[in-house]
């Protein structure tokens, strides 16, 4: 079985998990991937006592990843927008494959990354930026790759869900946004998370994969929960309603139409049962009808699970030197023109 040489940049919550699952399962993971996945490298700006790194080259210099020439692919868990941009931009550039699970990265320059990939002959993969551990991008690109897809709607910031489904047991919104924090779950700066930066991230990249447009971040209407109060989730629930915090994608005569803000979804629909922080999405295609994918939607290994998939498919490119890549967006680029958005 031939080795596929990996690099991690970033030991966080996910870095953590990813590291972890692979050692854990590699086994596994290499009868599945048909190669033997091999972590070369892992670069963190700061190191982890609970994890045993084994023999694993370890650097506190992320761009030491990407400048290793044995490494294939790069793996970027340090999240943030600009030094993230630079790394993988250089990890393209030297001709390795990325995977990311930097939603707010892919959203806001992905575009430019798409291009350089492109150019590059290389793979960007992007799984775990969105819905955390459900594999929704791969059913979009996939599993319903025969459809025109209508629309796009679900639960896909986690930490919001935890709160707002607390809040329904009484518990105050900041005792449960740092209990959100504490776990994990919620990003470096959490007003992304209450804001509805996060979701409004995560539904730009599920637009473009379902319609096949370029990712327009800039375009969402963007309202998180922080005004949301006991009264509204206590009034909503004596009328046979929920709220919930859903991102909706829909096809429009005009266009796209992106939205991220709270909703009242009447108690008996599957979405209003989607608690914690567990994420639910629905995808509406022309052939199969309404889909629902449903999972934990954060959390260390739960997104290592998304991450790892993506390193699957990038490593049995690698191992078979196959030319043959994923389109970014789910579409051949020049395929866009024919496509009625
Ligand atoms: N902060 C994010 C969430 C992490 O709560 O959903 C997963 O993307």
């Amino acid at each position: 079985m031939k080795d596929v040489s990996v690099g991690i940049c970033g030991l966080g919550t996910v870095g953590g998990g990813t590291f972890n699952v692979l050692t854990r399962n590699a086994a596994l993971i290499a009868g599945r991937a048909g190669c033997n996945i091999r972590i070369a490298r892992v670069a963190s700006r700061r190191s982890r006592d609970d994890i045993d790194l084994g023999n694993v080259a370890f650097s506190t210099e992320i761009f030491d990843v990407v400048n290793d020439p044995a490494i294939d692919v790069v793996v970027e868990l340090i999240g943030g927008y600009e030094t993230a941009r630079e790394l993988v931009l250089s990890a393209i550039r030297n001709g390795k494959h990325v995977v990311t699970a930097n939603k707010a990265l892919i959203a806001v320059h992905g575009n430019e990354i798409f291009e350089a990939a492109e150019k590059a002959g290389v793979v960007v993969a992007y799984e775990a930026g969105v819905a955390g551990g459900i594999p929704v991008m791969k059913a979009i690109r996939e599993g319903l790759a025969a459809n025109r897809i209508d629309w796009i709607a679900g639960i896909i910031n986690g930490t919001g869900n935890y709160i707002l489904t607390e809040m329904r047991a009484g518990r105050a919104f900041a005792e449960v946004l740092k209990e959100a924090q504490d776990l994990g779950y919620a990003e470096a700066d959490p007003t992304f998370d209450v804001e509805g930066i996060d979701a409004a991230h995560k539904l730009t990249i599920l637009a473009s994969a379902g319609f096949g447009v370029p990712l327009q971040f800039e375009k969402a209407f963007t309202e998180g929960i922080s005004s949301i109060t006991p009264y509204d989730i206590a009034h909503a629930e004596q009328l046979g309603y929920r709220i919930k915090h859903l991102g909706i994608a829909r096809r429009r005569d005009e266009g796209i139409e992106l939205r991220v803000h709270p909703t009242l979804v009447p108690q008996s629909h599957l979405i209003a049962q989607v608690d914690g922080v567990l994420n639910a999405v629905l995808v509406d295609g022309d052939a199969v009808g309404q889909t629902m994918y449903y999972g934990p939607g954060a959390g260390d290994e739960a997104t290592a699970s998304a991450v790892i998939a993506d390193i699957v498919d990038v490593a049995r490119i690698v191992a078979s030197g196959s030319t043959l890549r994923v389109p970014h967006l789910g579409f051949v680029p020049g395929a866009l023109e024919n496509l009625n958005v």
